[in-house]
């Protein structure tokens, strides 16, 4: 579905209540269903997001030979007869994600050939440390044009890959590629995101011999994959539940956030707490009251256990409205603070010092305006922007929230927002 929201802000009202549920993260699903491409069987999932990514990841596997069901929050993958070695140049250019399906499909069919991946206008994203690990583990690596054909017809050896960036996809991509590999294989400076665990937990659940994950070091030895066990429960989306608590912060007056995982979501909760965000947290749900007053803050994104760069839109919103000077730092991507020139057409006092840096001073009201999102994560913090205006503002570019959020405007109009969607 795409489209425009259509959003009848609340003008500074606080009026918003109720409970919103998070759901699985893209993240994490995208590469735990590549990983399934590396399993001649069935892997299920649960607690599985329906988005417009996941859906395209789907249609890749297919593409290659995979059987995929998804129905409800259930998804599975049969793998037995994957065939295909090529990726569908245009779904892969449709998200980044199809970076991490490389890995897979080389280790176990010896080799792959794949466009440059597209994906969100955030800044430069380069696949250099994917095609030098790759190489490191023995691939022979052939570019024509914007194609890339890798191949490793004797197999993947092992080999000691550092990652001179830290990298979520890179990481994931080596570690299932790893666990096919003839050698051990051992990744240095590796992302340390709750995917990344996750993806070795499901890897581990398949006889997958890892260490290490959730640390800068990894550790694969050689072993044999076979379907696992039990279904595998995909976690809650920790972006999704950062961005509803900015919703909450901005205009809430009680907002349960069920189905979060908040520890995973500490360098997101402390920036809440030091905003004096009113925030109670009770096993799975976390309770967010908006204050009287929103406290001005700075932040850095970094790697996790830092402050996700995915998370800095919609609390660069909420900073808008934050008494004093707030300082938000960038420093993962160099096109991610962009998008700030429509929240400043909204009227909001946002200063860009350098590609890396901002300086937002409020409180200032948001007046409605028809605005386009650039991508994801930017896309839904003008819907946040919107639903705090003054007046009816049209959101644009509606399918690139949906590649990641599932029918956003469903779950926040039980809220009390006047959000539609215009086809
Ligand atoms: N980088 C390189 N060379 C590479 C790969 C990455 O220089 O070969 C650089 C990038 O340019 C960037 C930095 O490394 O400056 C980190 O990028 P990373 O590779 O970690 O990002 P990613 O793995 O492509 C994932 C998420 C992003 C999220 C980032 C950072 C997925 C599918 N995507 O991207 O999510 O922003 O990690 O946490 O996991 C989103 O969901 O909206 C999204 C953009």
């Amino acid at each position: 579905m795409a489209g425009t929201f259509v959003i009848d802000g609340l003008g500074g009202k606080k009026t918003l209540r109720g409970s919103l549920p998070v759901f699985g993260e893209k993240n994490t699903a995208l590469p735990l269903m590549a990983a399934a491409a590396l399993i001649s069987g069935e892997s299920r999932f649960t607690n599985v997001p329906d988005i417009a990514d996941v859906a395209s990841m789907k249609s890749l596997l297919e593409g290659m030979g995979a059987y995929v069901t998804h129905s409800g929050s259930e998804l599975s993958v049969r793998a037995e007869g994957l065939s295909g070695t090529v990726f569908e140049s245009a779904l892969a250019k449709s998200m980044r994600a199809s970076i991490v399906l490389t890995g897979p499909i080389l280790a176990r069919m010896g080799s792959v050939t794949f466009p440059m991946p597209g994906g969100d206008v955030i800044g430069a994203r380069p696949i250099d440390i994917f095609l030098d690990g790759f190489r490191k583990l023995g691939a022979d690596v052939l570019e024509t044009g914007d194609t890339y054909q890798l191949s490793a017809a004797n197999g993947l050896q092992g080999g000691d890959i550092f990652f001179r960036v830290v990298s979520v996809t890179a990481t994931e991509t080596f570690m299932m590629a790893a666990a096919l590999a003839k050698g051990p294989v051992t990744l240095r400076n590796a992302a340390m995101e709750p995917g990344v665990v996750a993806t070795a937990d499901f890897l581990k659940a398949c006889g997958a011999k890892i260490r290490g994950a959730g640390t800068p070091t990894i550790e694969i030895e050689p072993s044999s994959l076979q379907p696992a066990s039990e279904p595998f429960k995909i976690i809650p989306d920790r972006i999704e539940a950062a961005t509803f608590l900015a919703l909450g912060a901005l205009a809430a007056e009680e907002l349960v956030i069920t189905g979060a995982e908040p520890s995973h979501m500490t360098a997101v909760l402390d920036a809440f707490s030091r905003m004096q965000v009113p925030i109670s947290i009770d096993g799975n749900a976390i309770t967010v009251r908006s204050p009287e007053k929103l406290g001005a803050i700075a932040i850095r994104t970094h790697e996790y256990p830092g402050f996700p760069t995915d998370a800095q839109p919609p609390v660069m919103v909420a900073l808008t409205q934050a008494e004093g000077e707030s300082s938000v730092i960038e420093s993962i991507f160099d096109g991610r603070l962009m998008y700030t020139a429509e929240l400043v057409g909204m009227g909001a006092d946002i200063e860009i010092m350098s590609p890396h840096r901002a300086i937002v001073k409020g409180p200032t009201p948001l007046k409605a305006r028809d605005i386009v999102g650039p991508d994801i994560r930017a896309g839904l913090a003008f819907v946040l922007a919107a639903a705090i205006a003054d007046g009816t503002s049209h959101v644009g570019n509606a399918h690139l929230v949906d590649r990641g959020y599932q029918r956003i405007e469903e779950r926040l109009k039980p809220l009390g927002l006047d959000i539609s969607r215009k086809v």
